[in-house]
C-alpha cells in the first residue's frame, strides 16, 4: 500500500491534534504535532531568558534545542521531549500559550522547525498538524485539510480541556488568547496561517469527533488509492 503525507492545518483549538492522532492510528501512520515543537521552543526561551528579538541569542538557543517525540504506551500517546526531558504537560499550560505565537513568528525559529519537520516526514506515512504544513513544510502533500470552527465553540472546548488538567481559566481569557494567536499566526511574514489552494475545508463546529475523523479518513482512503 503506498504511503502518503497528510497535512492538517487550521486555527487554534479546532481539534486538529486529536483528529490527526486518531487518523494516524487508524492508518498505522506516524503523527507529528508541530505546535508542540513551537511550544517546546517557547518553554526553552522562557527557562533560559532568551530574548526573541535578539538574533544572536535565538541562534545560540536553537543550536542547544533538541526536540523529539516518544510514544508512551501507558497513555497511548506521543510525548514531546526537550533536550531529553518530557515536557508534554508543561508546554500545554496557559503561560506557554500566551507566548508561543510570538516565538513561532521568529524567522530563525520557523526555519529550524520546518527543516526538522521535513526530516521527520521524509519517508511519508505521516499525519502532521500545524499552521503551514500544506503551504510550506509539505506543499506536495497528497492530502491537505484546513480545519476551522466557530471561535466561541473552540474556546469552550479549550476551556474544558484545560479544566480537565486542573487549569481553571476564564472563558473570555481563552477566547482572547485564541483570537490573538490566530491574528498573529495569520499576519506573520514567514509561513503565515493560510489555507492552501488545494486544501479541503473542514468546519467541525457542529460535527462530532467521530464524524469529522470519518470524513477525513474517507478523503485519505481516496488519496491512498490514487497514489
Ligand atoms: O497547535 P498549537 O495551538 O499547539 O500551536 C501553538 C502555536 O504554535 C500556535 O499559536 C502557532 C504556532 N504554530 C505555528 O506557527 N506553526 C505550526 N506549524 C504549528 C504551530
Amino acid at each position: 500500500m503506498p504511503k502518503i503525507i497528510i497535512a492538517i492545518d487550521g486555527y487554534s483549538s479546532c481539534g486538529k491534534s486529536s483528529t490527526a492522532k486518531s487518523l494516524a492510528a487508524q492508518l498505522g501512520y506516524g503523527y507529528i504535532d508541530t505546535g508542540a515543537m513551537y511550544r517546546a521552543v517557547s518553554l526553552y526561551f522562557h527557562q533560559h531568558y532568551v530574548s526573541r528579538t535578539n538574533p544572536h541569542e535565538v541562534e545560540k538557543a536553537l543550536a542547544d534545542i533538541h526536540i523529539s517525540f516518544q510514544f508512551n504506551p501507558e497513555k497511548r500517546l506521543n510525548e514531546t521531549y526537550l533536550n531529553g526531558l518530557c515536557v508534554e504537560e508543561e508546554i500545554r499550560k496557559m503561560y506557554i500559550s500566551q507566548m508561543v505565537s510570538e516565538v513561532s513568528a521568529v524567522v530563525e525559529v520557523r526555519r529550524a522547525m520546518v527543516a526538522l519537520q521535513q526530516r521527520m516526514g521524509k519517508h511519508k506515512g505521516i499525519v502532521m498538524d500545524g499552521r503551514d504544513i500544506g503551504t510550506v513544510v509539505f506543499p506536495q502533500a497528497e492530502l491537505k485539510v484546513f480545519m476551522t470552527a466557530d471561535p466561541l465553540i473552540r474556546a469552550q472546548r479549550r476551556q474544558a480541556e484545560l479544566l480537565e488538567k486542573g487549569d481553571l481559566v476564564d472563558l473570555n481569557e481563552v477566547l482572547e488568547n485564541l483570537t490573538k494567536r490566530d491574528h498573529i499566526d495569520m499576519n506573520r511574514s514567514e509561513g503565515p496561517l493560510r489555507q492552501a489552494e488545494d486544501a479541503r475545508v473542514l468546519d467541525n463546529s457542529y460535527l462530532t469527533f467521530d464524524e469529522q475523523v470519518a470524513l477525513i479518513k474517507g478523503w485519505a482512503d481516496e488519496k491512498i488509492a490514487q497514489a
